[in-house]
């Protein structure tokens, strides 16, 4: 046998540049490519997980910047014309988040900076009832940085920022979340309302 004349090693958690036009590269293809949604999220799972860990390459100080009355920051990073394709950098304040909702498309959220917490739901109810709803709380994780969540059209979740500093999250959905006629939930009172939110920016 011929002796090895080197061994070489490779540090485990380096991460290659990855930025946010690079990501919208590789949804666009996938979204051409894919034959269904479950597609879809699997594809898109792995390029959330590769933004999150690459956030050298597209993180700026601004993204950390909450609304106080909203109780989290949305920046926008990329929009289709036609709105679809949307990514968005997401932080949280410290205990404070979003009551149940949904998003009327595809999601795909990585966890970049802090621990954020999920609650997931199911409707209860049979839907005959406009602006009524039921809702069964169904399991809950924490995510943390590079972990992902990929939810298909008509997930309910919410989100909550347990820690004691400002989180960031990076944000994919099939389509600006402010056009998709979304809904959030209150579970206490049982009802179903339009859901919108602040844009930096917009
Ligand atoms: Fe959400």
């Amino acid at each position: 046998m011929r002796p090895r004349r080197y061994s070489r090693s490779f540090p485990q958690l380096s991460t290659s540049p990855y930025s946010i036009p690079d990501l919208v590269a590789d949804l666009k293809r996938i979204c051409a490519e894919a034959a269904d949604e479950k597609e879809v999220l699997s594809r898109v799972r792995p390029l959330a997980e590769r933004a999150a860990r690459a956030k050298e390459s597209w993180l700026k100080p601004h993204h950390f910047v909450a609304d106080a009355e909203q109780g989290f920051g949305v920046s926008l990073l990329h929009e289709e014309p036609d709105h679809s394709l949307a990514v968005f950098a997401i932080s949280w304040l410290p205990d404070r988040g979003t009551p149940p909702h949904d998003h009327g498309t595809w999601a795909v959220v990585a966890g970049v900076d802090g621990l954020e917490k999920n609650e997931f739901y199911e409707r209860a109810d049979d839907r005959s009832r406009k602006g009524y709803a039921e809702l069964k709380r169904i399991g809950g994780r924490s995510f943390d940085v590079g972990e992902v969540v990929a939810m298909p059209a008509g997930t309910i979740h919410s989100v909550w920022n347990e820690t004691s500093k400002v989180t960031v999250s990076l944000h994919i959905y099939g389509r600006h979340i402010n056009h998709t006629a979304r809904s959030q939930f209150d579970a206490d009172k049982r009802t179903e309302t339009p859901y919108l939110v602040k844009v930096a920016g917009e």
